[in-house]
């Protein structure tokens, strides 16, 4: 496990910046975004299941401890999780910031992170958990498509939602196009929810995703586009 020697850093304080951990299993692209948006909070670590993910040298270039927490080394996912969350906190984290990270996670370890961990998921939730998002809304037909980010709560790709961005799905899209167009839109909003948390703009209370100085959205989104 890469990083290891590094010493525990201070317990988080409200009037310091605000430090979060990114969890991968990939590209990274949604990591790089973050990275790009150059927000301030202290990216104080990228963690990886995956020992070949790509993400993991992006953060290495941009001098932010990589590590990796190998996840077939483990028999069962109560042990991976312990061994994750005893990674995660060595960097006194506030805010676990998941990107990509394609690991399936326990009730313990999700309610341990309860308010705290956020996840960005390729379209728009409730519709089409889990896997082959692009592929699913083609061969649902639906006209309207998207990303959500959200709180993180026991379940696959579930809790209440932060933000959601829409793309339409056009004639002659195939998987491909439609997951660049999605991605396009991830890259834009999970910096901006990963702003809202770190500055107090966003958070869970009772269960229910609550704002302060979020501004509301303009207009309405219509695909096709209606005839005017
Ligand atoms: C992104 O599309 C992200 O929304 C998705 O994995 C991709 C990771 O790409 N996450 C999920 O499907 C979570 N259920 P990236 O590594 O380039 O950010």
């Amino acid at each position: 496990m890469a990083g290891l020697a590094l010493p525990p850093t201070a317990i988080p304080d409200e009037s310091k910046m605000k430090k979060i951990v990114i969890l991968i299993s990939g590209r990274g692209s949604n990591m790089e975004a973050i990275l790009n948006a150059r927000l301030p909070v202290e990216i104080a670590a990228v963690i990886s299941n995956e020992p070949d993910a790509k993400g993991l040298a992006i953060a290495q270039a941009r001098k932010i401890p990589p590590s990796v927490v190998p996840h077939r080394a483990f028999t069962n996912r109560e042990d991976f999780d312990g061994v994750l969350a005893m990674e995660i906190n060595r960097y006194q984290t506030d805010f676990v910031v998941l990107a990509g990270f394609m690991r399936v996670l326990t009730e313990a370890f999700v309610e341990r992170y309860s308010g705290r961990m956020i996840n960005i998921h390729p379209s728009l939730l409730p519709s089409f958990p889990g896997l082959h998002t692009h592929r699913r809304a083609l061969e649902a037909g639906v006209r309207v498509h998207g990303c959500t980010v959200h709180f993180v709560t026991p379940g696959v790709d579930s809790g209440p939602i932060i933000a959601q961005a829409t793309v339409p799905v056009l004639a002659g899209d195939d998987e491909d196009t439609l997951a660049a167009r999605v991605l396009e839109q991830e890259h834009r909003i999970y910096p901006q929810a990963v702003r809202w948390l770190c500055e107090g703009r966003v958070q869970l209370v009772d269960g229910a995703v609550v704002y302060s100085n979020v501004a509301a959205a303009r207009g309405t989104v219509i695909s096709p586009a209606l005839d005017d």
